[in-house]
């Protein structure tokens, strides 16, 4: 399942280059099913779940070959047009797939994604969304089989800006006959990533961070040479390791505006915080405290994504903090093992009221889930002595290089095993 040995107390110093962004990657990986020739496309992360994405458009028949960073993927010749069901428990984003199965061969049968460890995960408002452009939805067992039928461009108001089901109808969308406008969309940075490729391989898809998203239908979409965004989860996640321990580190390829609530947080307990084209250079020193209330929402506010991490991180560095989690029903499973390593903090259903100014002393905890386990990561190289961190295959998931990362930054961890 996978180690970590972390040595805390030890401030991170020195520049590392983020990363493309998984929540990009694999929407756009899953688009490229919807297109005739080749992608080219660079800067996506080595992670597992972007592994598990490549899998499963090998098993439709997608030519792939991949080169680090660099994936060319050519769909032109699909053999296939179901996921086959172990990929698809994989991870949850093999639901993206759905609309551009539907685009591309008319009909889609995905088995209904599993909830996972933060939460039930449903897929109710891809559903109602992909009924509106006509698709015909019937469910046997766990199965949940879609057919495009006649598709013809609609209005659709989502419920919820629910980023998947944003996705998941633009790409179906491209296949509708006419214009479909999708209100109330998720406005994520993601969603613009999406757009610009869908365009970039001939679609025509405006309003991406406007929260109502207009897709001009029936477009044939080529192949074409796309760069992915950086992972803004990874950035935030980084910034608060480098706060945590009082480093002085400077983070290459960040778009500063995608994290500015976190960086006015950090900035808030004194770090200094410099940002010029895509860098940004964070100087910590151990004075300073954070004093916050802080509620997780769709961007533009405060990603649930960093939740975990903010949480950790204030336990050190904060002093009488909330931080709400009105995104997913059960994201505070790591709270228990910053409890375990001494952290002074009272868990609800749906907040942690974070005392702060604790000393964290190092011991065995357990991942349970991808961004609680980076949380995990930098309580331990916060505190005091050694932790052990069990089940890194969560972060595997979602951070490229993680453990080299922090080592090249003069972290102390190491790979059981390495
Ligand atoms: C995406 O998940 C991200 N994953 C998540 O990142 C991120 O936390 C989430 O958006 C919110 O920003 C990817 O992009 C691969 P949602 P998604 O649909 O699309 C409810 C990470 O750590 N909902 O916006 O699944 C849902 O249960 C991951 O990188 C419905 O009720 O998120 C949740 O409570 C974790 N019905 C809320 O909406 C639906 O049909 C937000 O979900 C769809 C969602």
């Amino acid at each position: 399942m996978g180690k970590y040995l972390i040595r805390g107390g030890k401030p991170l110093t020195g520049e590392v280059r983020i990363s493309g962004a998984k929540n990009a990657a694999l929407p756009v990986l899953a688009a490229a099913v919807a297109t005739k020739g080749e992608n080219i496309i660079e800067a996506c992360p080595e992670i597992s779940d972007v592994d598990n994405m490549i899998s499963i458009l090998e098993a439709l028949g997608c030519r792939i070959a991949r080169y680090g960073t660099s994936i060319m993927i050519n769909a032109s010749e699909l053999t296939e047009c179901r996921i086959p069901d172990e990929l698809m428990k994989e991870m949850r984003s093999s639901v993206f797939l759905a609309g551009s199965l539907l685009a591309r061969c008319g009909e889609a049968v995905i088995s209904s994604p599993g909830g996972c460890n933060i939460g039930k995960r449903p897929i109710d408002i891809h559903i109602k969304g992909l009924k509106s452009l006509g698709a015909e939805i019937e469910y046997s067992g766990d199965k949940i089989y879609i057919k495009s039928g006649n598709m013809k461009g609609a209005y659709i108001r989502l419920d919820y800006p629910s980023v998947g089901a944003t996705e998941n109808l633009m790409l179906a969308a491209t296949a509708a006959e006419g214009t479909t406008v999708i209100d109330n969309s998720a406005s994520e940075p993601e969603i613009n990533a999406l757009q610009d490729y869908i365009n970039m391989c001939g679609g025509r898809v405006s309003g991406a961070g406007t929260g109502r998203i207009t897709i001009c239908g029936r477009r044939k979409l080529t192949g074409c040479e796309y760069r992915m965004i950086p992972d803004r989860i990874e950035a935030g996640t980084f910034l608060l390791m480098c706060a945590g321990t009082e480093g002085d580190v400077c983070l290459k390829g960040v778009v500063a505006d995608h994290i500015r609530p976190l960086i006015e947080i950090v900035r808030a307990g004194g770090s200094r915080i410099s940002t010029w084209d895509d860098n940004l250079r964070i100087c910590s020193t151990a004075a300073g405290r954070v004093k916050c209330s802080v509620d997780t929402a769709p961007y533009p506010g405060f990603p649930t994504d960093l939740q975990s991490q903010l949480t950790a991180f204030l336990t050190v560095k904060g002093e009488d903090c909330i931080v709400r989690e009105n995104i997913f029903e059960n994201r505070f499973r790591y709270a228990k093992q910053l409890i375990k390593m001494g952290a002074d903090i009272e868990i609800s259903q749906k907040e942690v009221i974070i005392k702060g100014n604790n000393i964290l002393y190092g011991c065995d905890v357990e991942a349970e889930d991808l961004r609680g386990g980076a949380a995990l990561v930098i309580a331990g190289l916060m505190a005091e002595g050694d932790t052990v961190l069990n089940n890194t295959k969560y972060i595997k998931r979602g951070y490229s290089r993680f453990r080299e990362k922090i080592q090249k930054l003069g972290g102390e961890i190491r790979e059981d095993g390495q």
